[in-house]
């Protein structure tokens, strides 16, 4: 198929289902796991008073009258959530018949949500804060101590500002960062032409770890991380993102604080030491000087800690944008007339897969807020303190906004906006006010230009004995066999 004989036929999103129209009240109380509103008033009674903003509903006055949120059935879901991964939250919201429930993890109490309703209340930082959102342990695992994610407010806004200059203001960055990342994969390619076989998996991790360190100028070079096996592996570990490791860490089920970030955390913080102390000076411009060269609102530097962190926090998640390229590659094979489309250069079409590929893999699962104060949600009451989950996997699969959900479907023709609170891969609302990634564009334009190359750079077989299945219990979530091409050859109009 060409592009002329292509019509675009753009989805439509089913009717409104009951589960995603966020009236957990309309059934929730019938549920069996369901609470007694008798035990919610005990909890909350006492808290209420002057919690509740002026103006809160009826039903948050008077608690007896709440319908009461289900409760899994576990005392606590720990370690069903660290064995069944991505399909944690989405299994029990179903099973429950309800886009809220409450559990408990680690054994602290939590309300599970879902739906673009809840994106709006996790986004909103009036109500919610991230401040004790994740234990210390997790943050020092997911984030460095002091970054950004763990900022409110003011605080976070003049910092988020940093992120947002160079990854969102600053197209000349982005570009930049693309045309790294297509040199750095375009070196690769004479390699595989000699190899036969490609584990493309394990290339592109090792080619987006090398295009990060570029674009960043963090003083760590390719040929290093060659030498260096612990810094590798501190890198590739970066790349899982948010992986299973990561998970069953931070939820305390490994023994022991790691080491695995040390490594890389010493070299960055000891050359920000040196930045300090005037020994080093970073190319200006570059995310590592704006970074070194960053003054919080009173004028004071970030420590070399912070700073090591922040850096990080640019570092990990693009070394670990691979996951979608090779995402990306399967559901080519899986779709060869995509292929054909797209071998004829088409920004708008390129866009409709590229997003549709950020929606539909499974990466970033869920994000945690903690309430500033008491309120009434959709009938709910969620006291002060409430640690609440969002569900950003599961609400990209549902049903009601995404027809056919679990379909790889580009002519949805998805544009992430901030006013979209379905399409919440990399978080919802405002990038510059709120916590939403600032990585997006990056994102979506680094999948683009993966895409690109393997439809109009190279051609290759996927031979096919190999097993492309995923299991969403595996964190981080890949094709079982890695993903394997075969005889590749750069395409005639690549090649000179
Ligand atoms: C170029 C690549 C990326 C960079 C540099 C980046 C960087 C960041 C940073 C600095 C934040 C903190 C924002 C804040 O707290 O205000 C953030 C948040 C976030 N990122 Fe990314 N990111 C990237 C890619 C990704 C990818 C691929 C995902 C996968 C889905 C992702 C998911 C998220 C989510 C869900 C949040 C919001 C967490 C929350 O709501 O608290 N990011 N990102």
């Amino acid at each position: 198929m060409n592009q002329s004989e292509f019509h675009r036929q753009p989805d439509t999103p089913a009717p409104t289902s009951t589960h995603a129209a966020s009236h957990a009240s309309a059934h929730a109380s019938a549920h069996p796991l369901a609470e007694p509103p008798a035990s919610l008033s005990q909890t909350f009674s006492g808290e209420l008073n002057g919690l509740l903003p002026a103006g809160s509903s009826e039903a948050a006055l008077n608690p007896a009258r709440m319908p009461a949120i289900p409760r899994s059935p576990s005392f606590d879901d720990t370690f069903n959530l660290a064995r069944e991964g991505y399909g944690f939250l989405s299994q029990r919201f179903r099973s429950m018949d309800s886009p809220i429930f409450r559990t408990r993890l680690m054994l602290r109490d939590v309300i599970c949500l879902t739906g673009p309703d809840a994106a709006r209340l996790i986004y909103d930082d009036d109500r919610l804060t991230r401040v004790g959102a994740m234990p210390q342990m997790v943050l020092r695992l997911i984030a460095g101590k002091g970054s950004v994610q763990q900022l409110d407010g003011a605080a976070h806004r003049h910092r988020k500002a940093m992120f947002v200059r160079m990854l969102v203001e600053d197209r000349t960055g982005i570009d930049r960062l693309v045309a790294i990342f297509r040199r750095n994969f375009i070196e690769r390619v004479p390699d595989w032409i000699r190899w036969g076989a490609v584990p493309l998996g394990a290339e592109l991790d090792l080619i987006l770890i090398r295009t990060a360190l570029a674009w960043t100028h963090a003083p760590i070079d390719a040929d290093e991380i060659d030498r260096d096996d612990a810094l590798l592996a501190a890198l590739a570990e970066q790349a899982g993102h948010f992986g299973r490791r990561r998970l069953t860490l931070s939820l305390g089920l490994a023994p022991g604080l790691p080491g695995w970030r040390s490594a890389l955390e010493r070299r960055l913080k000891t050359a920000f030491r040196q930045i300090r102390r005037g020994r080093q000076a970073p190319l200006p411009g570059t995310p590592m000087a704006m970074i070194a060269g960053y003054l919080d609102p009173k004028g004071r530097p970030l420590s070399p800690t912070v700073a090591a962190g922040e850096l990080i926090n640019l570092l990990g998640p693009i070394a670990s944008l691979g996951r979608y390229i090779l995402f990306a590659a399967v559901e080519l094979e899986r779709h060869p007339e995509w292929r054909e489309i797209l071998r004829v250069p088409d920004d708008r079409l390129l866009t409709d897969f590229s997003e549709e590929v950020r929606r539909s893999v499974p990466f970033y699962p869920f994000v945690g807020a903690v309430a500033r104060t008491g309120f009434d949600w959709n009938g709910h009451q969620i006291r002060c303190g409430q640690w609440l989950l969002f569900d950003l996997y599961g609400t990209c699969h549902d049903e009601a906004h995404f027809h056919n959900a679990g379909e790889f479907r580009p002519l949805r023709e998805l544009r992430h906006g901030p006013d979209d609170y379905s399409f919440v891969a990399q978080g919802a609302g405002s990038v510059k006010d709120g916590h939403r990634c600032p990585g997006e564009e990056a994102t979506l334009s680094i999948i683009k230009e993966g895409v690109r190359l393997l439809t109009t750079a190279i051609d290759y077989d996927m031979p096919r004995e190999q097993d492309m299945s995923v299991s969403l219990a595996d964190m981080p979530c890949r094709p079982k066999d890695g993903v394997v091409i075969s005889g590749v050859r750069w395409q005639e109009t690549a090649a000179g």
